[in-house]
């Protein structure tokens, strides 16, 4: 018979924040994890567009934000989110013919039901063969780590719902903290600390501007970066403010946050074999995830967890580049393909 279509395979990594789908051979899509839908639910954007629009609709438009806590929380819209997005990548005609294999992340710590509702999204795609893989080995492997050998590596992944911190070793997972503590919660503090201090409410994409544009987890900056003008809301009279914020203010209003994730990381070590913790006395630890780009990051970890710190130089593409790998070998990765 004759085969029109060649049957595409791709990896997804649904992140909380940003989806990236990407072949064999590197990224094709990278949007925010956001959909539009109008009154009578069909979808009006997708992706950047979407997020534009966020906190600037209207009665007639339903925003939506489909994951929470790095996992599904509206099964419907991230559904047809990630539909949406395979049809920018591949157009319409691969839902006919279907897709070849579907590699998408998870976070480790997932509940069978988050996986399940996961795995049934993806089999919405019409694809051949799907499965799952484990976020933080993703993306120690998209980091170019041996997650092989026996060695111990500690990794962190500082996501936008989720902060995952695993020892890796042997292909698998030797230890593990995981908590909900991560870009969401840093961009709803900020928000919080501008309604309380300042009785000035400011929008979660305006608080997320404060954090990467002024963002810190340290006071004392070699290099600190200008103020920022913040445009908001006086609560009292109703009438548009600005007020000036500074990196260390911000980092004042992280403390708590970045404090429980330092505390994670300690229960991590303390609950690793002590093997793999004199491995990782020697490797250090390795930084992901988009909340691994604050200022000062490395020096305070360093200082803090007293372990040589390495960021990843892209942090926001290693798990898709490690699901990427598993999709052009799967046979070499079949041990950790869920
Ligand atoms: N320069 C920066 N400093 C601090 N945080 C940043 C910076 N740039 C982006 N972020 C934050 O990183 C988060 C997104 O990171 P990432 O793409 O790794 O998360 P995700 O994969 O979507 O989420 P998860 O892994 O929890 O499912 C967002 O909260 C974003 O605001
Ligand atoms: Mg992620």
């Amino acid at each position: 018979m004759l085969k029109l279509f060649h049957n595409h395979s791709f990896a997804l990594d649904l992140g909380n924040n940003n989806t990236v789908i990407s072949d064999a051979w590197g990224p094709l899509l990278a949007q925010p994890s956001y959909i539009v839908f109008n009154a009578a639910r069909n979808v009006k954007a997708v992706g950047e567009h979407a997020y534009a629009m966020f906190e600037k609709t209207h009665d007639e438009l339903v925003p939506v934000k489909p994951l929470k806590g790095g996992v599904i929380a509206d099964y419907e819209s991230a559904t047809r989110m990630i539909q949406e997005m395979v049809n920018q990548v591949y157009r319409k005609r691969n839902f006919f013919s279907g897709f070849g294999h579907v590699i998408s992340g998870v976070p480790y710590s997932t509940t069978e039901v988050e996986r399940r509702a996961l795995r049934d999204a993806l089999e919405q795609i019409n694809s051949r063969k799907s499965h799952l893989i484990f976020e933080p080995l993703a993306a120690a492997l998209g980091m170019g780590l041996a997650i092989r050998e026996p060695q111990g590596k500690l990794v962190i992944d500082i996501g936008g719902g989720i902060t995952e911190i695993v020892v890796i070793s042997l292909s698998g997972i030797a230890a593990f903290q995981s908590i909900k503590v991560a870009g969401d919660t840093f961009d709803e503090s900020i928000q919080d600390h501008f309604r309380r201090a300042y009785n000035m409410a400011i929008g979660l994409r305006t608080a997320e501007q404060i954090k990467i544009q002024v963002g810190s987890v340290t006071e004392k900056l070699a290099a600190p970066p200008p103020q920022m003008t913040v445009k908001g809301k006086d609560m009292v009279s109703g009438i548009p403010v600005t007020r000036k914020i500074g990196h260390a203010e911000v980092a004042r209003i992280l403390e708590r946050s970045i404090m429980q994730i330092e505390t994670a990381i300690v229960q991590t070590l303390e609950t690793c074999p002590p093997e793999l913790a004199a491995d990782i006395s020697e490797t250090g630890i390795y930084l992901t995830g988009g909340g691994s780009m604050f200022r000062g990051i490395k020096e305070r970890f360093e200082r803090t967890i007293k372990l040589p710190v390495h960021l990843d130089p892209t942090p926001l593409k290693s798990v898709s580049q490690g699901i990427s790998q598993a999709l052009a070998a799967p046979k070499n990765f079949a041990g950790i393909l869920i």
